[in-house]
């Protein structure tokens, strides 16, 4: 028997969590501000790159278990439950911005039925649970964290396939029925209290980026000592306690949820008291690597990029998403163009080159035009695609065949037959 859901915010999270509860048999009315999204979305057009997406919110919005609404008072009269999928970008300190929750919980406090559960779905501060409690006002209402654990581009797999759920409530009854939300899954299940839910959220994605900018250093210390990273981390790997996920050498980590996540946990251990310094280094350890991949391309230009042109393959934080947010791409292409390059880039997500992030970056559709001339070519971002064009072509368009491929994606023995310079990460 579905319950009534309402989802507050349609972004990657909630409107995969929205679609695959209605999947799951939950009838589901999602809310927006955006007029022309929620358009969009009744008609069954889905504006974010999703594996699997479109169809759970097609199939949804046909069979009626799946609507969605302007403006949050109007999702949730019917509501037993309703999720808080609403930003909660970086604040200028570190520290994640509250308002939209807090704007979000107003908005709906006086709309609820009573005995009705708020989830905090939106990765929160620690002690959030009690920001939405004040912030709604109601006795009546149990408010509980149900982090989310889906990754950009499997967001559909990972939620319909769950390492764990998480549900953090002081009312148990209210946990349990989160719990019964979530029935149709076969996952381990942890209840614990808000705050120790919540730190596992920040907690989870600090390992996960400790661990991509330890293989980042390692990499950094193969190529000074003559050692091959991808080796090392398969070597690494067979150790089940390290295994062999996550420990893949880069541009360094980019997206919606690392950075800001990262930072907001510095900071939410200084401000109880506690200096952080690992993650600090971690931080750190990933904004010098945009320098030294600008550095290698930098060399392999010669010396100097001053009047040279870079070809950027991949302008996305990383494969399979069309996702700019933070995007060490980005950052890399910033540091080219303060040495004096002309950056040319190129992306299978299509991004509109008169998105501002990707300002001073001359976006092109199509991967031979973004070669032409250039210097170096940088692959960027793992995009499949990349391994199957053809290179004799590319070596025909550059000013000379020169790669730097920050994701070792490519073939570097082909490659090198092809008269290609070729320099990876880790590699020697
Ligand atoms: C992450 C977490 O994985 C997810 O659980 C959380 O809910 C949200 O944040 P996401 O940011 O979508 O998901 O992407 P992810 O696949 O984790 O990659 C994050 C960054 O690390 C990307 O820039 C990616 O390119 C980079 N990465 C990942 C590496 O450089 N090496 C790796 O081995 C893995």
């Amino acid at each position: 028997m579905g319950s009534n859901v309402a989802i507050i915010g349609t972004g990657y999270v909630g409107l995969t969590t929205g679609a695959c509860l209605a999947h799951l048999g939950h009838t589901v009315v999602c809310a927006d501000v955006v007029p022309e999204k929620v358009a969009a979305l009744n008609a069954g057009e889905v504006p974010i790159l999703e594996a699997g997406l479109d169809e759970l919110v097609r199939e949804g919005v046909k069979s009626g278990q799946l609507s969605f609404v302007l403006g949050a008072e109007n999702a949730v009269a019917d509501a037993e439950f309703v999720y808080l999928c609403v930003p909660t970008p970086q604040g200028g300190d570190g520290a994640a911005d509250l308002s939209y929750i807090e704007q979000a919980a107003h908005q709906i406090s006086a709309h609820l039925q009573p005995e009705a559960v708020v989830i905090n779905k939106s990765t929160v501060p620690v002690g959030s649970t009690r920001v939405v409690e004040r912030a709604l006002g109601r006795s009546d209402i149990a408010v509980v964290s149900n982090p989310e654990f889906l990754r950009e581009g499997s967001a559909v797999h990972d939620f319909l396939n769950p390492d764990r759920v998480v549900i953090g409530a002081d009312d148990q009854a209210a946990a349990i029925r989160v719990a019964g939300l979530y029935l149709g899954l076969a996952a381990p299940l942890q209840v614990t209290d808000p705050a120790s839910a919540e730190t596992i959220k920040y907690a989870s994605n600090a390992f996960l980026a400790t661990k991509i900018s330890f293989v980042n250093a390692i990499a950094a210390v193969c190529e000074a000592v003559g050692a091959d990273v991808n080796d090392v981390v398969l070597g690494m790997g067979y150790d089940k306690r390290i295994g062999n996920a996550f420990l893949r050498p880069g541009p360094g980590w980019g997206g919606s949820c690392f950075p800001k996540d990262s930072h907001a946990l510095v900071k939410i251990a200084e401000d109880a008291g506690y200096d952080f310094g690992l993650l600090r280094g971690v931080i750190d350890v990933n904004r010098e690597q945009f320098e030294r991949v600008a550095d290698k391309i930098e060399k392999m230009a010669g010396g100097s990029l001053e009047g040279r042109t870079v070809a950027l393959w991949g302008l996305t934080f990383k494969a399979r998403t069309d996702d700019l947010r933070d995007s060490p791409s980005i950052e890399i292409a910033g540091v080219l163009k303060s040495r004096g390059a002309r950056v040319v880039g190129f992306d299978p997500s299509s991004p509109s080159a008169h998105d501002s992030r990707l300002a001073g970056i001359e976006v092109v559709d199509d991967p031979y035009a973004a070669a032409t001339g250039a210097a170096v070519l940088a692959v960027l971002t793992e995009w499949d695609e990349f391994k199957w064009l053809d290179f004799d072509k590319v070596a025909e368009v550059m000013d000379a065949p020169r790669v730097v491929d920050a994701r070792n994606l490519l073939d570097r023995s082909a490659l090198v037959r092809r008269g290609f310079a070729y320099d990876g990460i880790g590699r020697h």
